[in-house]
């Protein structure tokens, strides 16, 4: 994608990561026109869009990628030049409860995008399109689970065990075979677990700091001992922005913090910056930790090579973890009304207030 006036369609916008897409594309692209569409789902939240939600260059538009008329007619109106598709039912234990959810949003409404850009692409065996892009953001779990030692690199075989990474790893699949068969101009990321401002109080960072400021108990699933290799989220959204307009059509991408962290490590050391925080006695917080049942099917160990990004397209991650955790809490605890809105369930009154008025 070069940098001339384009029309860009955004999914999954009023999510977590996707919101900090839209915002610094929004901000750094004057000359894109930026359709963020959102179904608003209860994860959905457009108070995580305040700061450009008046942008000329910015369109919200609520809507649901499992609907292919509406969405064929909206790559129609608006003539997209590039998707960057981030709209998915992003959390595994709700999938581990509800499977088809994850398979209709995730799969299908995936297909339902490739098929309208496509459609409007005129993409073809025949026809390679260059000046497009479909870029499909996923993630590490489709690799499965990593035992001790090694890392996902971009040709570790898929291996996924939740239906929420089953559901994934399908709608790469489908992105792979629309490239080799269709010629659409696809490129795909895998990342790993992301951390920072917007995260959805239901995901492990986020609970537990809502929980520790509540002085409610912090669940931590079996004996604390799976790892993730967390990202701070704008690291995720630079190298997104980069992928998008420096990434070769039909390669993937892994992108990763190169940083492992024990569940139960990481918690500790949440609960040591939150009695600091909130001047609380040292152990306060950790008196909390309530081990419980183990999630079904928990994956162990996940930890990136993200290697390829950062010799091709010189990406780094830029905040030491410390650093970015206490950021982090330090937002959670500043922006008080946004999580009380949104573990009170208000924020579906704000954002039908503000939709309302478009
Ligand atoms: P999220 O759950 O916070 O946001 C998902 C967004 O998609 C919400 O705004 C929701 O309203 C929207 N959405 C859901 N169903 C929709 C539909 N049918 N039509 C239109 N919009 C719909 O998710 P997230 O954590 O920001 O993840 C975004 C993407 O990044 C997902 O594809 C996820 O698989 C991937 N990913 C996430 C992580 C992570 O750590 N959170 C890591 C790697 C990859
Ligand atoms: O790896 C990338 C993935 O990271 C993304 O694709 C997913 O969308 C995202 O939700 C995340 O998946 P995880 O399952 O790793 O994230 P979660 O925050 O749910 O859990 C992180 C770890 O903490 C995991 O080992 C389960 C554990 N956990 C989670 C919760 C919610 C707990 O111990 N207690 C909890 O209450």
């Amino acid at each position: 994608m070069n940098s001339t006036k384009r029309n860009i369609l955004i999914t999954g916008g009023a999510g977590f990561i996707g919101s900090h897409v839209v915002r610094r594309i929004v901000a750094k692209y004057p000359h894109y026109n930026v359709v963020n569409l959102d179904k608003l789902t209860y994860a959905g939240n457009l108070a995580n869009l305040t700061a450009i939600e008046n942008a000329s260059n910015y369109t919200f538009v609520k809507g649901d990628i499992t609907e292919a008329t509406f969405i064929n007619e909206l790559f129609e109106q608006y003539q997209f030049d590039g998707v960057i598709h981030l709209a998915a039912e992003s959390h595994v234990d709700r999938s581990i409860s509800n499977p088809l959810e994850f398979v209709i949003t995730n799969v299908i409404g995936t297909v339902n995008l490739l098929n309208a850009a496509k459609k409007l692409w005129n993409a073809n065996i025949d026809n390679a399109v260059t000046d497009k892009k479909f870029y499909h953001i996923s993630t590490d779990e489709v690799y499965g689970s990593l035992g001790a030692e090694g890392l996902f690199t971009e040709k570790t075989a898929y291996d996924p065990h939740s239906p929420y990474s089953a559901s994934k790893a399908s709608s790469d699949h489908f992105v792979r075979a629309y490239f080799d068969t269709y010629k659409l101009p696809a490129v795909i990321s895998n990342c790993s677990n992301n951390y920072g401002s917007f995260h959805f109080p239901e995901k492990l960072i986020p609970l537990a700091i809502n929980n520790i400021k509540q002085m409610k108990p912090v669940p931590v699933y079996g004996k604390g001992e799976n790892v993730r290799d967390w990202l701070f989220v704008e690291d995720h959204a630079a190298a997104i922005d980069l992928i998008f307009h420096e990434g070769k059509i039909g390669e993937t991408y892994n992108i990763g913090g190169n940083n492992e962290w024990k569940n139960i490590d990481l918690i500790h050391l949440l609960c040591k910056i939150m009695d600091k925080k909130l001047n609380r006695a040292e152990g306060t917080s950790a008196s909390l930790i309530t081990f419980v049942k183990d999630r079904a099917g928990h994956d162990l160990r996940y930890a990136i090579d993200s290697s390829k990004l950062q010799k091709e397209l010189g990406w780094k991650p830029s905040l030491q973890f410390e650093e970015g955790l206490e950021k982090t809490v330090e937002w959670y605890l500043t922006n008080e009304e946004w999580l009380n809105n949104v573990t009170s369930g208000n924020y579906k009154e704000y954002y039908t207030a503000q939709y309302s008025k478009r």
